[in-house]
């Protein structure tokens, strides 16, 4: 329960940035998509934070740890004012633009996410990312994710079943599942794309059997016109993750897994610039002859 004093603050925060997921944003830049990460996290929090208590000696390890990472690195390349300078703007710029989520989700969550792994069994997880919304249309396997008349892309059906640690059926699971779309833009935080695109709540059979039909996502690019991707391109690195579903599976008594599953062959696999790639997580679907592909993945839940 928050205290009266945090849910005072809480509202304040909701004030400004606003309680719901955002609408799409109505230009195509990098600091819409990133303003509506922004708010966005603030709204669903999918790893919440409540409840963390700010214990002193933790806190000082961390703050005495991080700093002291900040500053080995000035002392060992010899930092200068003017770069200083530059960095605290750079700094400044990534919060003006609400570009924090994104560019934590892509330069950092992966470091969290091996550390949570350390203690997980089931189906290997990998980062959340920023993209995920809570809420969308739920469906019953079979299903169909909710796509434009026009949708572009080749058609794919993936199925599967979620099991629990002994192999046995997990009846009812259920897949959450968000996605690209060709064009490697997500509805919610990209232009023209409807709410909800791309994105469903689907519940497995009493076997735990899923079907879910979709089609396949293009990779990923970080926008290139905000600070994120001004540092991308400053250093000369490239702005890419490779295509990929992203997937919450769960069901009651036992731990959801958060994952993304990727495409063999596929661009980036080796450089994902968001280092999430796991070679478990890596789908290799089959022609089927009709100009749809089909693949299975089966999803191991422990208990919680
Ligand atoms: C980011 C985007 C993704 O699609 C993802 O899966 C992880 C991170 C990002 O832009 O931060
Ligand atoms: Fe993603």
């Amino acid at each position: 329960m928050p205290t009266a004093d945090e849910a005072v603050a809480q509202a304040a925060v909701d004030t400004l940035t606003g309680p719901t997921a955002p609408d799409s944003p109505a230009s195509p830049t990098a600091v819409d998509s990133g303003a509506s990460a922004s708010a966005s996290f603030r709204s669903t929090d999918q790893y919440s934070s409540a409840g963390l208590t700010a214990d002193a000696a933790r806190v000082d390890t961390l703050a005495r740890a991080l700093l002291g990472a900040v500053h080995s690195v000035i002392t060992e390349h010899e930092v200068t004012y003017p770069e200083f300078q530059a960095a605290k703007k750079w700094l400044m710029d990534v919060g003006e633009g609400g570009e924090w989520p994104l560019f934590l989700d892509v330069f950092v969550e992966h470091a969290v996410e091996a550390v949570a792994a350390k203690h997980q069994e089931g189906t290997v997880g990998t980062i959340l990312g920023p993209y995920y919304l809570p809420d969308q249309v739920q469906l019953s396997s079979p299903a169909t994710l909710p796509a434009r008349p026009d949708e572009a892309g080749t058609p794919l059906a993936f199925r599967g079943q979620v099991t629990d640690t002994t192999g046995a059926p997990v009846p009812g699971a259920v897949l959450d599942i968000w996605q690209a779309d060709e064009q490697g833009y997500y509805s919610g935080f990209a232009p023209d794309i409807p709410a909800g695109n791309l994105r469903g709540v689907v519940t497995a059979d009493e076997q735990g059997c899923f079907e879910i039909r979709t089609i396949q996502p293009a990779p990923y690019q970080v926008p290139t016109d905000g600070p994120t991707g001004a540092l991308i391109s400053a250093a000369g690195w490239h702005p890419w993750r490779p295509a990929h579903l992203h997937l919450l599976v769960s069901a009651p008594g036992r731990r959801t897994v958060t994952t993304q599953l990727y495409f063999a062959g596929g661009e980036y696999l080796d450089s994902d610039v968001a280092e999430a790639v796991k070679p478990e997580l890596v789908l290799d679907p089959t022609d089927v002859g009709d100009g749809t592909r089909e693949v299975t993945y089966d999803f191991v839940l422990e208990n919680a």
